[in-house]
């Protein structure tokens, strides 16, 4: 079974008067194994926001489904919502979403401290993710007080730490300089071959190179995908241009 099933996902936005509508998604379906890592490429406007928004059950799709550990989130009740979300999902936004009156150490137990988790439990998890992070000597700062490379790092220790069963990322290499954008994916791959599910939104190639599959979206539905398989980040990193070529020159798959 997959750890998340979309089918025939369809958003269409209204304006308030109801005059101007935008079909932000026409028929996406996919499906992600546990364990996977995905990356989800396409134009800017293609998108991808929309999609993760409803994956994370922040947003409603207009029509479609959507399933997670099997469970449908479309029709899950408001009530039950925010607990679902915090027991599966960790999410890393593009501009960290880090509360500035909270230390980053604060900040990154938010999520267990919202469920009621003890303190002496709270620590033992946030132990392994702080070396691995290396944010140790910044958990008292705040976050105006630290780069965005820190503060990224700080979401993604949120995001983990209650060892979510899918980690949701928007463009989280889109506000760091290389090589904070490169510590940001070591860690992607080491969270992954410890067995964690990721989706990544990126319009950055080379972070979709490190995934093991990239779904491309272009109008409103999944135009192509490629596997990495044994390809190496190099090889993968070509095709991943190539089919970006094709896209932008509006190419068909098919032919
Ligand atoms: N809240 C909204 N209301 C109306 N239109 C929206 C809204 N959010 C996104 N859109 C439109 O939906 C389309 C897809 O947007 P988005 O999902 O943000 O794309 P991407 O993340 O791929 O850049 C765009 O045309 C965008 O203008
Ligand atoms: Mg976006």
């Amino acid at each position: 079974m997959a750890l998340l099933e979309v089918k025939n996902l369809k958003k269409v936005y209204t304006t308030r008067f109801g005059g101007n509508h935008v079909q932000a998604l026409s028929d996406v379906s996919f499906s992600v194994e546990e364990g996977e890592y995905v990356a989800i490429m396409g134009e800017s406007g293609s998108g991808k926001t929309t999609l993760l928004n409803i994956l994370a059950a922040l947003d409603k799709p207009t029509s479609g489904e959507v399933l997670l550990n099997d469970k449908d989130i479309v029709s899950i009740s408001e009530k039950e919502i925010s607990a679902f979300r915090r027991r599966n999902l960790g999410f890393v936004f593009q501009d960290f979403n880090l509360l500035d009156t909270f230390s980053l150490q604060d900040n990154i137990y938010l999520p267990l401290v919202l469920s009621g988790t003890s303190y002496s439990e709270m620590s033992n998890r946030l132990r392994p993710l702080v070396e691995n992070l290396r944010i140790k000597d910044i958990l008292t700062k705040f976050p105006y007080e630290v780069s965005g490379g820190q503060k990224q790092r700080a979401a993604v220790a949120r995001a983990l730490i209650t060892n979510p069963k899918l980690v949701l990322a928007d463009e989280p290499t889109g506000a760091l300089d290389s090589r904070a954008a490169d510590d940001l994916l070591q860690i992607f791959s080491q969270i992954n071959q410890e067995g964690q599910t990721i989706l990544m939104v990126t319009h950055s190639t080379k972070a979709a190179s490190h995934a093991s599959r990239v779904l491309f979206i272009k109008d409103g539905a999944v135009f192509h995908q490629i596997y990495k398989g044994s390809l190496s980040n190099e090889a993968m990193y070509q095709r991943i241009s190539d089919t970006l070529n094709i896209i932008a020159t509006g190419g068909d798959r098919n032919e």
